[in-house]
This record gives C-alpha cells, structure tokens and sequence, in this order.
C-alpha cells in the first residue's frame, strides 16, 4: 500500500493506517453545484472529482518549461530542498535563493533531488498575475463566495516534496491537480483524543521520537488525485499529501468561503477551538466574534431545520 518513502514516513504516523478508508469518486461531469454541497460541502465530507480542470488552459500549458519562462519575470525567491515541515525553523534551514527561470528549469529535469516552491499566492499584484488566464473555475462551482482565511488562488510547483500533516482552520478548498499526480491521506474532523493528536500532528512529534498511542480509532482515507482532477478537503480535516513519482507537478489550491452554517456547528471541537483562538489573545475583532458566532449559529439552525440550502 505504501510506495514511497514520503508516504512511508508521514502516512504511517497514523494508527490503523491499514483500515484507511477510499474518497468517493465523483464525475466533473455528473457534478453540479446543488450535489456538490447537498452531498459534500455542507456535510462537511471529502470527495474527489475526476476530470474538474481537464479544461482549463493550465492544463495544456503549465506543464511546460517555456510557458513559465515566457509568462513569468525571472524574479529572484527561495526554494525549498526537502519534503517540507511545518516547523518554521526546520523549513528554513533548507531552503535556497534562486532564480525563478533556474528553479523552473531544475524542477521540471530529470533529477532525483527534492526541490519545491512552495504556496505562492496568484493575486493581482503578484508575479504570478499571467495565470489567472489559463484557471477556468469550476463547472460546479459558478460563483463562490471569497475565501476569508486563505487567499483564493495558490500554487504548489513541486518535485517530490511533500506537504506535512496539518488542516484548514476555515474555508473550503479544492486541491487541483494541474500537472502530476499525488497521493493524500485525511482524517475525518471527529479525530480521537483531539487536543493531543493535534499537537502531535502540528509539531510532528514522530521527528522527536513519539508515536501516537495505538488504540487510538482514526476514520482515515487515502487517495490519488491524478492530473486533471481536484480534491475537495473540508475544513477541519487534517491532510498530508506525498508525491507518486519524482516528475515535476503543480497543485493549485483553490479556496473559498464556508457557508455560514458550519462555522454554527458549536458541536464540533475544532469550531469551538477556532472562536476560543478568535478571541484570545484580545484583539480587535474579539468584540465582534460572539455576533458573528450568533449569526453563525442561527444559519446553523435554519440549516438544520431545512430553511437554508447552505449556497
Ligand atoms: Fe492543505
């Protein structure tokens, strides 16, 4: 089941990784915005939709050295040379100055070294401008509403790095495959001991030595999402994503608002956990949240009483 070293190495961490679970399968096709959140937004479950940016321009022409080249201005940024931590010391201890054109040109060789850049933003004012013309949104997905954590658009550009276990506090994401495959494990949100298994997750422990305890029970997933395909994780479910092969690939994370209605559910522990960090330490908006909480939970309730559709 597991291929690579990376899968190895951060899968494995999991209890029980062997009774990991499949992501449905869904269509692009078959899919339009009513399922997707009836089935899959508003519940707050993954799934993965084959064939969504097969239509995007991105797809015929990110792969390619010399579209970077030539859309691009050869500006100067730090590249990652390992599998990426979450650790902010760790990540920076190997990472190198170069150029864009350079790092473009290694990447997409023949190599075996792991080189990545890691989350650039596509905004209008960044470098990356040029290619909001070839991402052509989501048939499903015609008109969402903004992200309020995550920027919108950005972009993972890679050769067999990987991204370590962690989850999205708010906003709904889709991972989109643009060039390359890659392979991601979730754990559903209703994670046993919480506050522990996420410290040992966020820090990766499993580098200082630790294990996390065996009887602990995940409800945990794995699946490969090929080029051409997105996808959709949920917030609150913690994700770690290797690559299959030593090609280059590109992921371009797609964002946007959650409906008003999950961040109501005050059931859940990581909803609670976002107001808790909302609001300590005191800052300007700590006034505001217990409204926006309030208007949270009333979508919440009419959700769950039929009378909001949630988009
Ligand atoms: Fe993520």
């Amino acid at each position: 089941m597991l291929s690579t070293d990376l899968e190895k190495e951060l899968f494995s961490v999991i209890p029980g990784l062997e009774n990991a679970g499949e992501v449905t399968e869904v269509n692009a096709a078959d899919l339009n915005q009513k399922i997707f959140y009836e089935q899959w937004v508003n519940k707050n479950n993954p799934c993965v939709i084959r064939g969504a940016c097969k239509h995007w321009p991105a797809s015929e022409k990110w792969g390619k050295t010399d579209f970077w080249k030539s859309a691009i201005k050869n500006f100067d940024l730090y590249v990652s040379n390992h599998r990426n931590f979450n650790d902010s010391e760790r990540q920076n201890s190997g990472r190198e100055k170069k150029s864009f054109h350079e790092a473009i040109d290694e990447i997409f060789s023949q190599g075996t070294s792991i080189l990545s850049i890691p989350a650039e933003e596509i905004h209008p004012n960044s470098y990356y401008q040029p290619l909001n013309a070839d991402i052509a949104g989501f048939t499903f997905l015609p008109n969402p509403p903004k992200p309020r954590n995550y920027s919108e658009k950005r972009f993972f550009l890679y050769r067999g790095a990987s991204t370590a276990w962690h989850y999205h506090k708010a906003d709904e994401t889709l991972m989109t495959q643009v060039v390359g495959s890659k392979k991601v494990m979730l754990l559903s949100s209703d994670l046993p001991d919480p506050e522990r298994t996420i410290d040992f997750l966020e820090n990766e422990r499993q580098l200082e030595g630790k294990k996390l305890d065996s009887y602990l029970k995940f409800n945990s997933y794995i699946v490969e999402v090929r080029e051409g395909d997105a996808l959709y994780i949920p917030p609150q479910w913690f994700h770690a994503v290797v690559p299959v092969d030593m090609n280059a690939g590109l992921t371009l994370a797609y964002c946007w608002g959650s409906p008003w209605h999950k961040l109501g559910d005050l059931g859940n522990y990581f909803t609670r956990k976002l107001y808790r960090e909302l609001i300590v330490p005191v800052n300007r908006y700590t006034l505001l949240i217990p409204f926006l909480g309030s208007y949270a939970l009333t979508m919440f309730l009419l959700y769950r009483m039929g009378l909001n559709r949630g988009y």
